[in-house]
């Protein structure tokens, strides 16, 4: 018998009568009149392999009294099987018990709810919905990164502890090493002089100041990392701690950004739909009926644009009234943006130039004098899944947008130098990419797409 090989490539690949080494946790077991069914699932495909055995095997009572969860390792012969919904078995001719599990496993119903699931995170992903969520996740990374190399794009980390707070919202976890009980105060403050970096330092909330230097050395860069916010907002969308891509292109206006956010999303879900085939099946199947149109849908589609003015005038024209207050010049809410995506375009939309009070500092003043080139990508179900902007890269506009908006001009000097030498015309985005999984797997809780949540009074995994 060669080494053992993954339960999906026996699948796809096996032929009765040939010979495998499989590994494996068990996700249930059936004792029938001299015969034991093991399913058994190594986290390589939805489908398990159904192994059979019998009393020939010098162990069989060990294996029949096998507990759900328990690790196992099979030598056997594949065959044929009788049973409906699966083309092939494996007999087992050896089985090492790995690990035993004892009764009390919590995971032995075959459906468990998500809340129940989320109190079980370490194992919930022994579990179909998770092991397909995780799968997809993982697929769609490696896509982001393909997607990018293809066109030449620099991938580059940057920082996660960091002095500035990009998006000026003040959702800055602190980072420190300052004696909490007794800080060092200068009239009454905190002395940050004295910690560890000499200055208030917090995790990052965007790469994207970082990585606009970037752009203005190599022109295309992109970042995917991890991404932290202090938002005491307990929604099914918000996270702590989530993970975002974030392009920048120097040379480039916000049309030149649409179409790049387009062609990546589109590009996204075409990948989900024919690399991640079993799963897209099992959530159309069994958490979004209309998933997999939907997100066709999405690869072939034109995403319409619409001007913020335009989606006020619709928003205050729609038959249905908001909880939330509908005025130019104020931010659009969830319901605001699913009314926008799913009743009036049906379909992705990107609403453009925002009102500028309501948009960060860096983002580039309209010739109007009141809206910025923004840019927010609306999905179906999920509203805002993109966020984008041309930049300012005018310095006297720049460093007055800074002024007027409290944030001191010396504390970004970094940043201002490169609207001295060289600046261009430059744009970019970010794409939350748990907004992304939730959205290809039709999921509807961002706890349940990320792998150990952080958010409000949860970090205990
Ligand atoms: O719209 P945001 O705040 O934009 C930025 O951070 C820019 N610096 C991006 C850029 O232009 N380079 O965030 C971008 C996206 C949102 O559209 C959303 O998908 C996701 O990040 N996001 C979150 N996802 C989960 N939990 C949170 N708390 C999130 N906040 C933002
Ligand atoms: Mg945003």
């Amino acid at each position: 018998m060669t080494g053992r090989i993954r339960v999906k490539q026996a699948l796809a690949e096996g032929r009765a009568g040939q010979e495998f080494l499989l590994k494996g946790w068990v996700r249930s077991v059936r004792t029938g009149k001299g015969v034991t069914f093991i399913a058994l699932n190594d986290g390589s495909s939805l489908a398990g392999i159904q192994v059979v055995a019998e009393p020939e095997l010098p162990n069989f009572d060990e294996v029949s009294r096998l507990g759900t969860g328990a690790a196992i390792a099979v030598g056997g012969v594949l065959q044929e099987s009788p049973a409906a919904g699966q083309a092939l078995e494996l007999k087992a001719l050896r089985v090492e018990v790995v690990g035993e599990a004892d009764p009390e496993y919590p995971m032995q119903k075959k459906r468990h709810s998500f809340e129940f699931l989320r109190t079980i995170a370490h194992l919930r992903l022994r579990s179909n919905t998770f092991g397909a969520v995780f799968r997809v996740r993982s697929a769609l990374a490696q896509e982001v990164h393909r997607f990018f190399a293809e066109r030449g794009f620099l991938y580059v980390h940057t920082p996660i502890i960091t002095a500035n707070d990009c998006e000026g919202a003040g959702e800055l976890f602190r980072v420190t090493t300052l004696d909490l009980a007794k800080p060092p105060l200068v009239n009454g403050e905190i002395d940050f002089s004295e910690d560890f970096f000499g200055r208030a330092t917090g995790l990052t909330v965007s790469g994207q100041l970082e990585g606009e230097l970037f752009a203005q050395a190599f022109s295309d860069i992109y970042t995917f990392g991890p991404t932290f916010r202090a938002e005491n907002s307990n929604t099914s969308r918000h996270a702590a701690e989530f993970w975002m891509i974030e392009p920048e292109m120097a040379f480039a206006d916000l049309n030149d950004d649409a179409d790049l956010a387009e062609a990546f999303m589109k590009r996204l879900c075409t990948f989900a739909l024919n690399s991640c085939d079993e799963e897209m099946k099992f959530f159309n199947a069994q958490i979004d009926k209309g998933l997999i149109e939907r997100i066709e849908g999405v690869a072939t589609a034109n995403f319409a644009r619409m001007d913020y003015t335009e989606a006020i005038e619709r928003l205050k024209k729609a038959p249905e009234s908001f909880q939330f207050p509908v005025e130019w010049g104020l931010d659009l809410q969830s319901e605001h943006e699913r009314y926008l995506t799913e009743q009036v375009v049906g379909g992705p939309v990107f609403i453009v130039n925002y009102p500028k009070d309501i948009k960060a500092f860096y983002m580039r003043m309209n010739d109007d004098g009141r809206t910025v080139a923004a840019m927010d990508l609306l999905v179906p179900k999920v509203g805002e899944i993109i966020g984008g902007s041309q930049r300012e890269e005018r310095l006297d506009r720049l460093t007055q947008r800074m002024i007027d908006t409290g944030i001191a001009p010396e504390s970004l000097s970094w940043y201002l130098d490169t609207r001295r030498w060289g600046s261009t015309p430059h744009a970019g985005f970010g794409l939350g990419f748990e907004r992304l999984i939730m959205y290809l797997t039709g999921m509807d809780n961002i706890r349940d797409v990320i792998p150990f949540p952080r958010t409000p009074k949860h970090a205990e995994f």
